[in-house]
């Protein structure tokens, strides 16, 4: 199915990028959210401009680019799902093309991942995923600085994913083989992550069936929507099959006691978390979402900074 190339430019996969450049970003994501806190104004994206393509809707994923990219100093662009029409109205390679001759940046939320894939293929400027049936990279970044955040620490995390083994999964899996973080996966059968991604993954990434024994020792429960975008005729059917898989207080009982509960938004309650667990004390669900804002301005900084490398940006 092809993962996507970075070529020094996008962000397509947590696959294309070494541990160091996931370490990069998350450290700069601090140095960012920090000098924001402060009302340090740097501007490294002064007189940039990224367009904001979207097959999909969105809502944290459209903001915190379009809040990102002004809060450095750039500004954006967004298009709709019925403007561009990707694939229908033009072909995916000509519009790569022609927003090259306009923008310096391209974010993209599509239905097939081959779209985005061809997207950087295509582009002459950075592009990146912003969403894909098959992985959502920029969520996970910001998932793990979320973590680095409350932990202090990624080293001998361990993690269960309870729900459908969609993209966020996905994703989940590439970051926890990148830093070796311990992720048992739970779904019900037929609803497992990416058997490929999976295969490439090592021994820390396990992929069963019971939620209990996800979480036994977990410090982190993360969960996500049964029903992802494009699937909302399967939404009774997956309500059925995914019932035992709710993230609730009995199943928190189960985990470590200080457990972090996660969700990449939005949620669903009453169907995969509880209002009880979403809104309780083991919830960091909106500084996820937050931190989703800091970890954007960390890539955009770092793929087309007028600075160069985000390491150079000064504070
Ligand atoms: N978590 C996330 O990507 O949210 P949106 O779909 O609202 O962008
Ligand atoms: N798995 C979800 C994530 C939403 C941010 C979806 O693809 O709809």
């Amino acid at each position: 199915k092809g993962e996507g190339k970075v070529k020094g430019k996008d962000l397509i996969s947590i696959k294309d990028l070494a541990r160091e450049e996931i370490e990069e970003i998350l450290d700069r994501t601090g140095e960012i959210k920090k000098a924001h806190r402060k009302g340090n104004k740097p501007l490294p994206l002064k007189g940039k401009f990224l367009a904001l393509l979207f097959e999909k809707p969105s809502l944290r994923t459209r903001i915190s680019f379009e809040m990102g990219m002004k809060q450095l100093g750039g500004d954006s662009l967004y298009l709709s799902p019925n403007e561009v029409q990707l694939s229908k109205r033009e072909a995916v390679k000509d519009v790569a093309k022609v927003l090259s001759r306009y923008v310096d940046g391209i974010m993209a939320r599509v239905f097939a991942h081959k779209t985005i894939v061809e997207l950087a293929e295509t582009a002459d400027v950075p592009v990146i995923n912003g969403l894909s049936d098959l992985l959502h990279p920029c969520q996970v970044l910001s998932d793990l600085y979320t973590i680095l955040e409350k932990r202090g620490s990624l080293d001998n995390l361990k993690a269960a994913f309870i729900g459908d083994g969609n993209n966020v999964a996905n994703s989940w899996i590439y970051a926890a083989a990148k830093l070796k973080i311990n992720l048992i996966i739970a779904t019900p059968e037929g609803y497992e992550p990416d058997k490929d991604i999976l295969a490439e993954a090592g021994d820390n990434v396990k992929s069963i069936h019971d939620p209990e024994e996800a979480v036994k020792e977990a410090e982190v429960i993360y969960t996500d929507t049964w029903t992802s975008m494009g699937q909302e005729e399967e939404t009774e059917k997956r309500e059925r099959i995914f019932s035992p898989y709710q993230v609730n207080e009995d199943l928190l009982k189960k985990a470590e006691p200080d457990c972090l509960v996660m969700h990449c938004l939005p949620a669903h309650r009453g169907k995969e978390i509880t209002d009880a667990v979403m809104d309780g004390p083991h919830s960091v669900v909106f500084d996820q979402a937050e931190n989703r804002m800091h970890v954007q301005k960390a890539i955009l900084a770092l793929l087309i900074g007028s600075q160069g490398k985000v390491t150079k940006i000064q504070y």
